[in-house]
């Protein structure tokens, strides 16, 4: 059953210069729910991401977040929508002059928090969600590809968000790390009611943690369904994306 709407996106069209990459998109995000959004590369997947934050604004359309207007919006309702959104980038780039907690403290400083034990309770209370505690002091260079990944997860919840958007949250990572980052996403969605919007390529962690689909063609929302009706679904371009045999030309 779905739930309240906690985005709503509604005739999103977005063009640079000629080029037309999001064609009326119409698209509800549910509250608690995780979101995965498939599609060929550079179909426009990130660019849709970039406006559910505000990061981009539409050239038509519109986008409302808990019911506001947020397309075309001021830097203070922008600031709060980013108080309740937060974004994994794809790449996670992290400071790498800066340790671990430096990295993580950095929206809050930002945010104009600067209550040092808060930010130390913050930093620690992030690291544990995703189980990285006690790691303040390392630098980036000294991590795994996959820790690096939890740290600016980690950073991505400090704020304590009620959505998290992901983009590509396992470029990079071998399927065990993949793995560990998705149980990490779902223990978000299950543990802290955090609703998720993941863009991904990675049919297996799909079909483990998302609950409803959405598939991009054409800078539109071509298919919308849960895991069983993916896992059926007739459609021959997705068969071919789930079967991993998808061209980008094809798409
Ligand atoms: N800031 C930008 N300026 C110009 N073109 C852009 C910009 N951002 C994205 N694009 C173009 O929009 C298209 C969709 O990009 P993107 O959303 O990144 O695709 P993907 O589905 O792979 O995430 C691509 O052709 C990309 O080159
Ligand atoms: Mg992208």
């Amino acid at each position: 059953m779905k739930g309240e709407v906690f985005l709503r996106l509604r005739g999103i069209c977005k063009s640079f210069g000629s080029h037309q990459v999001l064609r009326g998109v119409d698209l509800d995000v549910y509250r608690g729910e995780t979101l995965a959004i498939l599609g060929g590369s550079g179909g426009g997947k990130s660019v849709l991401m970039k406006h559910m934050i505000g990061l981009l604004q539409p050239d038509e359309g519109t986008v409302t977040l808990e019911g506001k207007l947020l397309s075309g919006s001021n830097e203070r309702e922008l600031a709060w929508a980013r108080r309740k959104i937060s974004i994994m980038f794809q790449n996670g780039a992290l400071f790498d002059s800066m340790s671990v907690r430096e990295n993580i403290a950095f929206p809050l400083r930002e945010s104009g928090l600067k209550d040092e034990q808060e930010i130390g309770h913050r930093v620690r209370e992030a690291l544990e969600i995703v189980k990285l505690a006690g790691q303040e002091e390392m630098m980036p260079a000294d991590l795994s590809g996959g820790m690096r990944k939890r740290v600016a997860l980690a950073r991505a919840v400090v704020e304590k968000p009620c959505c998290v958007l992901y983009d590509e949250p396992h470029a990079g990572l071998d399927p065990v790390t993949g793995d560990a980052i998705d149980q990490l996403i779902k223990g978000l969605e299950q543990e802290h009611g955090i609703t998720n919007v993941v863009v991904t390529h990675e049919m297996r962690s799909v079909l483990r943690i998302a609950t409803r689909i959405i598939f991009m063609r054409d800078g539109m929302i071509a298919w919308e369904g849960d895991v069983e009706e993916l896992r059926n679904t007739k459609d021959p371009l997705l068969r071919n994306f789930i079967e991993g045999r998808a061209q980008d030309s094809d798409l």
